[in-house]
């Protein structure tokens, strides 16, 4: 399908701009920046348009206002990103809440506004149609570089249907690699981990499109579907990473695949004492000649510290919306 790209945004449009700005973080610290490199591209191309940016996006799963997930030190660490340089240029605001005067004002005087999390506000996760309101009154365009939530049927995944929708550059590209994917040659084998129990919501499914399917991380736990081509891990006693028998059977798989995706780490990578089952299931898909992907902030930001990220062919930038495209490709974010 032609998704149209960003490039046809017309100059000194108003654009709402959805980015991936769920960011990796250590208390308040941001522990890899690669989704805002990912999108600046995207974001100077606009800027160069002379195009006032409205930016929202969301970090985390909160259960409403809670401003241990605030997106403010990701609006900082964006601002920087575009340059000192630019400091002096770009003229830009923070803005907490969702108020129609507010946002008004706010963009009569700044090129970037940039929203608070979306998901403190149950508007966003429900599609509800009034809650990006504001945003459609003021904007003209509205512009999706935030291929890590494409899946979600969220109101502001959903915005195409209420203003003329283009793609980002990084979308564009995401979304051109997942088509290739579905032709990959087999065997074609799927490594699923991490912690988020949803990841094995479409195993029946998956199964016909993978030959393997390796299980690792927390996910062992919660699998209750069985099928000949599914193998879960056997995790260390105190549950925090995989084993070395489970290691030894993963890389044996490994070497005989052609195609390999891989969505979450093997074990509890925070703490370095739980990092061996990723880091040697890291090196093993490294060293194949497979085509190899990797999918997720944290996954490939645990490939990123051992150096062995240009070892990938591709990096999608969120497990969930891989899975859930091998299995269907018609995604709200551009479903007709
Ligand atoms: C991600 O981190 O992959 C995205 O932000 C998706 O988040 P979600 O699974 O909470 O929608």
């Amino acid at each position: 399908m032609k998704l149209r790209s960003v490039n046809e945004v017309l100059p000194q449009t108003k654009v709402v701009l959805r980015l991936d700005l769920d960011l990796p973080f250590s208390d308040n610290t941001i522990l890899d920046n690669s989704r805002l490199h990912k999108s600046l591209p995207t974001i100077e191309l606009l800027l160069e348009k002379k195009c006032k940016l409205l930016i929202i996006g969301h970090r985390g799963r909160p259960n409403g206002v809670d401003e241990k997930q605030t997106l403010r030190p990701v609006y900082l660490e964006l601002m920087s990103l575009l340059g000192p340089d630019n400091e002096s240029l770009i003229e830009s605001v923070f803005l907490p809440e969702i108020n129609l005067e507010q946002i008004d004002q706010a963009m009569a005087i700044n090129q970037i506004v940039f929203l608070e999390n979306l998901r403190f506000w149950p508007g966003e996760e429900s599609n509800d149609p009034d809650f990006l309101a504001p945003l459609t009154t003021l904007c003209q365009a509205y512009v999706n570089d935030a291929f890590a939530v494409a899946h979600r049927t969220h109101a502001s995944i959903t915005l195409w249907q209420k203003l003329p929708g283009f793609y980002g550059l990084s979308f564009l590209d995401e979304y051109s690699h997942l088509e290739t994917l579905t032709n990959s040659p087999h065997p074609f084998t799927l490594i699923l981990g991490g912690a988020k129990e949803d990841k094995l919501k479409h195993l029946d499914k998956l199964i016909s499109v993978c030959d393997q399917i390796l299980i690792g991380g927390k996910l062992p736990q919660f699998l209750t579907f069985t099928d000949s081509k599914i193998l879960p891990a056997t995790l260390t006693p105190d549950t925090f990473d995989i084993d070395a028998p489970s290691i030894n059977k993963f890389t044996e798989i490994i070497n005989s695949s052609k195609t390999i995706i891989w969505a979450g780490a093997m074990g509890y990578y925070e703490d370095p004492k739980y990092r061996n089952g990723t880091e040697k299931i890291a090196s093993a898909i490294a060293n194949t000649n497979a085509y190899k992907v990797i999918a997720g902030g944290d996954t490939s930001a645990s490939v990123a510290k051992l150096n062995l990220k240009d070892k990938f062919d591709f990096i999608c930038s969120g497990g969930g919306v891989l899975l859930e495209f091998l299995v269907n490709q018609n995604l709200p974010a551009w479903s007709k």
